[in-house]
């Protein structure tokens, strides 16, 4: 029979401790990720964030919006991807320790982009070739090189949707610090997680955005969700959190169910 396929991402507020400005990780949850995926055997194919490594020098060097004038950037692109490789390779040795197997496909080495939403080509042939020899594609959040601005971040929210619209996988889960969606900031008293995101919800987050939420890191959940909408046309899409995941690949989903 053919195992189902799940396309997970795990976010770097899962991988690493975000609110370190220097690569921290998080080996608790690296840990948890192992033990559990080693107890499934569906199809599995991992997209990573990268969390405090790369975004913080990202961030000082304005990767995000291409190349500029500064001299220091070049140095500072290919740090970045270093750190995001390295994060990516403890993840995937972490894995290996638990008998997973891998392949780790390099965005910064194998995409290209037209800017930040989009990604020329995703070479499936490269996933592919993972899936036929029994290995789990693994990928990430990385700097490419971009046909518009020079550079671009391109995000891991951005491959999974990629990923999800080519390979339409029977679930596509977001896996992040927080359980899921919340109708204001998780940790606010009364704040009540949203069973169903709909575009309605997204307008409704957008809203309050302006308020109380810092733009960055919202501007992360905003960013997400709107991938999130668009996979769902293609795949039962979810935001959700380590705590559940074991319950998801046992056929039990809890989070925020995204729709479009
Ligand atoms: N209403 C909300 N519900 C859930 N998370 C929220 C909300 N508003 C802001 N956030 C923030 O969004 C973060 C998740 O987005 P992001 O940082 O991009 O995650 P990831 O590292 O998984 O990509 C959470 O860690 C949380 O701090
Ligand atoms: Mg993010």
């Amino acid at each position: 029979m053919k195992r189902e396929m799940i396309i997970l991402k795990f976010g770097g507020s899962v991988i690493t401790d975000k609110k370190k400005d220097i690569p921290t990780i998080n080996q608790e949850n690296l840990k948890r990720i192992g033990n559990i995926l080693s107890k499934h055997s569906h199809q599995f194919i991992i997209v990573h964030g990268a969390g405090s490594f790369g975004h913080p020098i990202a961030k000082k060097f304005d990767l995000a919006n291409g190349l500029n004038n500064n001299p220091k950037q070049k140095k500072a692109i290919e740090e970045t991807r270093k750190q995001v490789l390295e994060l990516n390779q403890i993840l995937c040795n972490s894995l290996s320790k638990r008998n997973i197997k891998t392949k780790t496909i390099i965005p910064s080495k194998t995409m290209k982009t037209n800017g930040p939403k989009n990604i020329e080509k995703i070479p499936t042939e490269i996933f592919d070739e993972g899936l036929e020899t029994g290995k789990i594609p693994v990928t990430f959040g990385d700097v490419t090189e971009d046909n518009l601005q020079g550079v671009c971040i391109l995000s891991g929210d951005v491959i999974m949707e990629g990923l999800v619209k080519h390979y339409k996988p029977r679930m596509s889960i977001f896996v992040m610090d927080f359980p899921g969606v919340f109708d204001r900031y998780p940790t606010d008293k009364d704040s009540h997680i949203i069973p169903e995101v709909t575009l309605q919800t997204l307008k409704i987050l957008k809203e309050k955005n302006t308020t109380k939420i810092t733009t960055d890191v919202t501007g992360g959940l905003i960013g997400k969700i709107e991938c999130a909408m668009e996979m769902a046309k293609h795949s039962e899409t979810w935001i959700t959190n380590l705590d559940h995941l074991d319950d998801f690949l046992n056929g039990k989903p809890r989070g925020s169910r995204v729709v479009s």
